[in-house]
């Protein structure tokens, strides 16, 4: 049976990708406690998705803080009763300035401290949240957000690049440890992803556009069914392409080379 009466959990679930996870669980008949720092954004979030009939509900959580994690946790195995599924999705690419490109020397340890905590600190500590349920109950599924940065690097974004590297990283030793005890442990990593409905044109990457949240929400939910079982410790990449290299080639839709 996929997702047989299972109980997600998706962080930074107030965002672009977070709401389009909770949509496709929701619409699954998963269970979905959907966590964001913005309680607004994840109870937007939540209501829009109620609306549809999807058993989706708000949780303020902060990645950052253990205290604050290991609490909201609580809070939601009080209610659901459990944790079957965990997404690890908020996180965070530009600074507190907005800015989102910043060569390495500009970083101040302040603005690293903080990318690598959301990034990398925040998916560890709702993992050792949930692994001791799983591994008691003999199931899990974890999904991280790793992305293009943590594969083949993003200028402007060395902090960002980094914890998302190591991110894919923490995936692959999390798959190992617990592989007898039921749980997989897998990581998608997006390319580019509009906002909205409408693709941006992008040349970077083989299908010539940017994705879209759906998209990548997709390879999330498939990693995290029942039947998903016997793949863990991979890294998806859902980016067009990207991470086959540059695109230096011009063929057209009829398959034919332009130059
Ligand atoms: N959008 C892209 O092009 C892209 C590309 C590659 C990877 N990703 C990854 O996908 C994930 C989702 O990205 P998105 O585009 O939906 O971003 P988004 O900015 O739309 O959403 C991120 C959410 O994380 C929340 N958040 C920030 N700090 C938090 C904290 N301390 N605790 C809990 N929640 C916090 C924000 O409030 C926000 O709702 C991120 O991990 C991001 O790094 C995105």
């Amino acid at each position: 049976m996929p997702f047989n009466n299972r109980v997600a959990v998706v962080t930074g679930a107030g965002g672009n990708i977070g709401r389009a996870i909770c949509r496709q669980l929701g619409a699954a008949g998963v269970h979905v406690a959907a966590t964001d720092v913005s309680l607004d954004a994840v109870t937007k979030t939540a209501t829009d998705l109620q609306a549809l009939g999807y058993d989706v509900r708000p949780y303020q959580q902060d990645v950052t803080s253990e205290e604050n994690v290991q609490s909201s946790f609580a809070q939601i195995v009080a209610v659901f009763g459990k944790v079957d599924v965990l997404i690890n999705n908020a996180g965070v690419w530009c600074h507190h300035d907005g800015g989102c490109r910043h060569f390495l020397e500009t970083i101040s340890d302040d603005e690293w401290k903080r990318i690598i905590d959301i990034n990398l600190l925040g998916t560890f500590h709702c993992m050792k949240q949930v692994i001791p349920g799983m591994a008691e109950r003999r199931f899990g599924r974890i999904v991280n957000l790793g992305s293009i940065a943590g594969n083949s690097g993003l200028p402007g974004a060395a902090d960002y690049s980094a914890a998302k590297a190591a991110v894919i990283m923490l995936t692959k030793v999390a798959a190992m440890e617990n592989a007898k005890r039921g749980i997989t442990v897998n990581s998608v990593s997006p390319g580019m992803v509009a906002r909205g409905d409408a693709t941006a044109p992008n040349n970077g990457t083989w299908l010539g556009r940017n994705g879209l949240a759906d998209e990548i929400a997709r390879a999330i939910v498939f990693l995290a069914d029942d039947d998903a079982g016997y793949i863990t410790g991979v890294d998806i990449p859902v980016d067009g392409g990207r991470i086959l290299g540059p695109h230096n080639f011009n063929i057209n839709e009829e398959g034919k080379f332009l130059s």
